[in-house]
């Protein structure tokens, strides 16, 4: 064997490794008979299976089927974290477990889509209705659910309380036995989520209704309600307490089962009616049915005296009666009367007391068997897929379930035992047929050498008992149909003739000496495939006719009761047809049901019973062996030893284990069968140890897979490995490449924004750049659309550089050029704006300053222009005056008197003729001028009277005062000189009105003298001021020069 290239010896690595693995997973016994050493010894076989079950490991397997011994007590391995443990796992992996084929099964149908079953046989107590149980919980608990369907897990769940306190009985072998079989499908859709499911239900063991053997119990939901339901409900059903007071119930001594409760189990069942969709109506209507069954046990009959029948116990009846909703003389006359109908007319005959009797039995067991089957067809519409669901996806597969009675043999055997094991032997025919015929088949289709290994095939007993006209039911039926006197003992008779040598048939008259001596008369013993039974029959014909007297049934017609209306129709009243015979109805329905298995992939729990005590730890091997042998588990080992253990299609073995071959990692490109092979070559398989088939690989001993798988086990961490680095770089270069991918995507959208942006504030200058150009070229035109652009922003430059550039004082006269095109807003402007300064200078003007340039302004209108030394005044200040009062001489002010002295100044007063300079103050009134010599006023002129004022246009301060020649008192004009000569000029020109009298001559002013005659004073322009007599007897005033640079 090799191993990671290394040739590795058996006892190498690998094996270690191996082994390891094998003691984890079997650390008693072998988890796989196929691994048993003496795989033909049945010794070892019930060995392996006992020493497990000491220890509690009560699951083994052959191969893929589970064999499930009870271990009678509760088990610490069916909690939710060993239901994880299971999911998702393969058989090989994890020890045996019934999780486990309920995980492979539902992997089987997620994978493949196609429809499974899980068959569960075994005989009475052997824990089927358990492993069905802990199959449907797995289910529940672990597949996804649906949204809507949260409930359906539920609704399975709880349809097995109810169904078990309906169907379920004590019984000498089994506490809790199914008597029913019963068949489920649990619908999954896509996702694996249950979303339906669907019961089958065979064969009620009805007769239990009325008579159980020693020991056993009627049906349980009679002791629960006596138990558990309430004092009132017991009153509305006019029950009493104890089950002795009951005729139905007290046939088997036995009223109380010691491992269950009936009070807690009739809380359960009261507790799941509602979720499975029961009313409150619907319940009390069954239970009214169950009550109406245990009066009617008590309805007792006397016998009159011609023989006939009649009820000697009114309350039962009439509680029946009210119970059921239906009349009670017409109840009364029905269980004592049979109504025959012939050709001509319908007859009532009276019935004798067996008669009645068995009349009212048969009431009571088609009511409880048709309240049974309204049961389960009320739990099915409560499971049903959804209608929209059902529609939209008919092929959702599903899973079924099928836990039926097992192999029964009784102390006395009657009809139901008989369709028991007739049941069981088809089971055993359909797991011959999928599992040992077509396990050689499958050889023979591979092409595989094999020596067929012999195995017994139970077809014959099948026949025996199925055949048309041959078989065991068919002559029943003929004797039940027969005219004439029939009965259960000519019967036995054809069957004697008819089957007489049939080599699985044997009757008292025909078995040898030692067989008669346990058979009675009444019997016949069939060879089962799983041993042999005595049938006794007594009752075959009765129970095969399952007939009620039609007037009964005409009764429970009219029944008020829901339930007993719909399960007793009218149409069966009137039809004339006679009703299917209850072993055609099984054979039928059992062949429907062989049907339905054989199109779903099986899986099989074969379960075993180790002891009849129902005992925890108890190994009973001589029973073990039986049921070993009838279950066929070594025929099923040694065809899976003698065969291949394992077997795989080529191309999921190379799958699963390419990895351990260098050539077939990670990929193999040519034919899988060469891949298969050149795979096992690599792993030094021994020609011995597999073959290869047309398309599958058979691989001899479990040893050699074990030996792979742990290879691949210990293969895994380096796949692990490898397929993490890979991943991961995948990943990442995945997320390299998106991450570039982005950044250039962003980049170039960037990009493109950008170049768009440019290009528009490109185009956008372009197509100024050549408005501008082209207004420029039309700016002289008018606005046009050419030049529009362009003027209006010469324009808006101009007015912003200009808002920018305007002049702040009203002296100020700079002024922005203005381009053309605005030359007349910008004079307006500047009109604006320099009125606005104006206007704001002249507000903020105090009255002082107003009348200072009041002064000023008329300075400016006199002189301006005219007069050399003008311009040095404009920014000299005038005064008020220039001569305080406390200057003037105060004879001078008494003189003047009230007219106050508006002015005055110091000036020179110049002689007329000899021009002696003489100083004087020149005082104005309001009305005259005076000049004043220190004390005296010397002169005074009446402004009135004065006939102008003349200076000169030079820089000089000479005044002259023009006089009236006429007036005498004056003697002539005054020459007089100032220094400030405009101030003075001003003043006098206001205040005397004489704005319009100055003169202002150039080079001499003429004057007037004494007495008329007249002198000159002459300007010149010298370097300093100079006044004095000059030629010609005029006056010469030198005036300085005024440098105006
Ligand atoms: N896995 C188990 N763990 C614990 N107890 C179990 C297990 N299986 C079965 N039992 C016990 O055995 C009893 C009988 O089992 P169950 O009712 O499943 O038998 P059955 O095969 O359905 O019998 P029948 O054919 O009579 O219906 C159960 O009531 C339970 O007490
Ligand atoms: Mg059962």
């Amino acid at each position: 064997m090799r191993y990671q290239g290394k040739e590795v010896d058996i006892e190498g690595r690998v094996r270690l490794v191996m082994e390891s693995t094998l003691t984890a997973r079997d650390r008693v016994g072998v988890q796989d008979f196929l691994l048993l050493e003496n795989h033909n010894s049945e010794a070892a076989f019930i060995e392996n299976l006992r020493r497990r079950f000491g220890e509690n490991l009560i699951y083994t397997y052959i191969g893929s089927v589970l064999v499930s011994v009870n271990p009678y007590k509760e088990l610490e391995i069916y909690s939710k974290p060993q239901m994880e443990r299971y999911r998702g796992v393969s058989f090989y992996e994890i020890s045996p477990h019934i999780y486990a084929v309920s995980d492979n099964t539902y992997r089987a149908m997620k994978i493949t889509w196609r429809d499974q079953c899980i068959l569960i046989s075994g005989e009475s107590g052997s824990g089927k209705t358990e492993a069905s149980k802990k199959i449907l919980l797995y289910y529940a608990v672990t597949c996804p659910t649906h949204d809507h369907m949260t409930t359906l897990g539920d609704r399975l769940l709880q349809s097995n309380p109810v169904l078990e306190a309906f169907g379920n009985a004590k019984t000498l072998r089994n506490d809790n036995s199914s008597r029913f079989g019963k068949y489920m499908d649990v619908q999954f859709d896509f996702k694996g989520a249950p979303v339906g499911g669907h019961i089958l239900n065979y064969l009620l063991e009805k007769s239990r209704v009325v008579h159980q053997n020693h020991g056993e119990r009627n049906f349980h939901i009679f002791y629960q309600l006596l138990d558990g339901g309430s004092n009132d409900l017991l009153q509305t059903l006019d029950l009493e307490r104890n089950p002795q007071n009951y005729q139905y119930l007290v046939k088997g001594s036995c009223s109380r089962v010691s491992s269950a409760s009936d009070k807690n189990n009739w809380k359960v069942v009261m507790n799941a009616l509602p979720v499975i969709g029961f009313t409150e109506e619907d319940i009390q209507n069954v239970l009214n049915i169950i009550a109406s069954i245990l009066h009617l046990g008590n309805t007792q009959f006397g016998e009159g005296e011609e023989g006939e029948a009649h009820i000697t116990t009114e309350t039962p009846l009439a509680n029946v009666a009210k119970l059921l909703g239906v009349d009670a003389s017409s109840l009364s006359n029905a269980l004592t009367h049979k109504k025959l109908i012939t050709k001509e007319e319908e007859v009532i005959i009276p019935l004798n007391f067996e008669q009645a009797m068995s009349a009212r039995d048969a009431l009571a067991k088609a009511v409880y068997g048709r309240t049974f089957t309204w049961l389960v067809e009320k739990i099915n519409q409560s499971l049903a897929l959804k209608d929209d669901m059902y529609h939209s996806n008919k092929a959702f597969p599903v899973i079924g379930l099928l836990d039926i009675y097992g192999f029964e043999v009784l102390e006395h055997n009657s009809f139901e035992q008989f369709c028991i094991n007739y049941c069981s032997e088809k089971l055993q025919q359909l797991f011959i047929e999928l599992t040992l015929r077509s396990e050689q088949e499958e050889y023979t289709t591979e092409g595989i050498a094999w020596e067929m290994v012999p195995y017994f095939d139970n077809k014959i007993i099948c026949d025996l008992i199925e055949e048309k006209h041959k078989g065991i039911i068919s002559i029943l039926n003929e004797e039940c149909l027969r005219p004439g006197e029939t009965s259960d003992a000519s019967f036995l008779e054809k069957l004697e003739d008819t089957l007489g040598n049939h080599p699985h048939f044997v009757t008292h008259k025909l078995a040898n000496g030692k067989t008669r001596k346990v058979m009675s008369r009444e019997e016949f013993r069939l060879l089962h495939y799983a041993g042999e039974v005595n049938y006794n029959v007594n009752g075959f014909l009765d129970k095969n006719n399952d007939s009620m007297n039609r007037n009964l049934k005409e009764v429970m017609c009219q029944s008020d009761n829901q339930i007993i209306s719909r399960c007793f129709s009218r149409e069966e009243v009137t039809d004339q047809k006679r009703p299917q015979m209850a072993a055609t109805h099984f054979k039928n329905s059992l062949l429907k049901l062989m049907e339905i298995l054989m199109t779903k992939e099986p899986s099989y729990v074969r379960c075993i019973k180790p002891n009849d005590a129902k005992q925890p730890g108890h190994f009973d091997e001589v029973l073990v062996r039986h049921q070993v042998r009838y279950l066929g588990l070594m025929e099923n080992l040694r065809v899976r030893r003698a065969g291949f253990a394992y077997r795989r299609s080529f191309e999921a073995f190379l799958q699963r284990y390419k990895p351990l071959c260098p050539e077939t990692w990670p990929n193999w490109d040519g034919r899988l069968e060469d891949g298969v092979a050149t795979l096992v070559n690599y792993l030094g398989y021994q020609p011995e140890e597999y073959k290869l088939g047309r398309s599958k690989i058979f691989i001899h001993l479990p040893k050699t897979l074990f030996l792979t798988e742990d290879a691949l086990q210990a293969k895994k961490p380096e796949i692990a490995l490898t397929l993490q680095t890979s991943w991961r770089g995948y990943r990442e270069r995945a997320k390299y490449k998106r991450i570039r991918h982005a950044i250039i995507v962003i980049q170039s959208a960037w990009r493109g924004m950008k170049g768009r942006r440019r290009a528009r504030r490109r185009r956008q200058a372009a197509e100024l750049i050549r408005r501008f150009i082209k207004g420029f070229i039309y700016r002289h035109e008018d606005y046009c659309p050419e030049n529009e652009y362009f003027l209006d922003h010469v324009r808006y430059s101009f007015l912003i550089k200009l808002s920018k550039n305007l002049p702040t004082s009203v002296l100020d006269k700079s002024w922005l050029a203005s381009p053309p095109s605005v030359t007349e807003a910008s004079e307006h402007l500047w009109k604006l704006h320099m009125q606005n300064m104006v206007t704001k200078y002249c507000n903020r003007i105090q009255p002082e300053w107003k009348n200072q340039m009041t002064q000023k302004v008329v300075a400016s209108e006199i002189f301006k222009d005219q007069k050399d030394n003008y311009p040095q005044s404009v920014g000299r200040l005038f005064l008020d005056t220039r001569i305080e009062r406390d200057q003037i001489n105060l004879k001078v002010l008494q003189t003047l008197g009230s007219d106050k002295v508006q002015y005055g100044a110091p000036v020179t007063k110049y002689d007329r003729r000899g021009f002696k300079p003489r100083p004087r103050q020149l005082l104005l009134s309001n009305t005259f001028a005076v000049l004043v010599d220190k004390t005296k006023i010397k002169q005074k002129i009446d402004y009135a009277s004065l006939g102008g004022i003349s200076v000169s246009s030079l820089s000089d301060g000479m005044v002259v005062l023009h006089m009236p020649t006429e007036d005498n008192k004056q003697k002539g004009d005054v020459l007089l000189h100032c220094n400030h000569v405009i101030e003075l000029v001003t003043k006098l020109a206001l205040i005397a009105r004489m704005l319009n009298y100055i003169n202002i001559k150039p080079g001499s002013i003429r004057y007037a003298g004494a007495r008329g005659t007249e002198g000159i004073v002459d300007f010149v322009r010298g370097s300093e001021l100079k006044v004095a007599k000059g030629k010609r007897g005029h006056l010469l005033v030198t005036a300085p020069r005024i440098n105006t640079t």
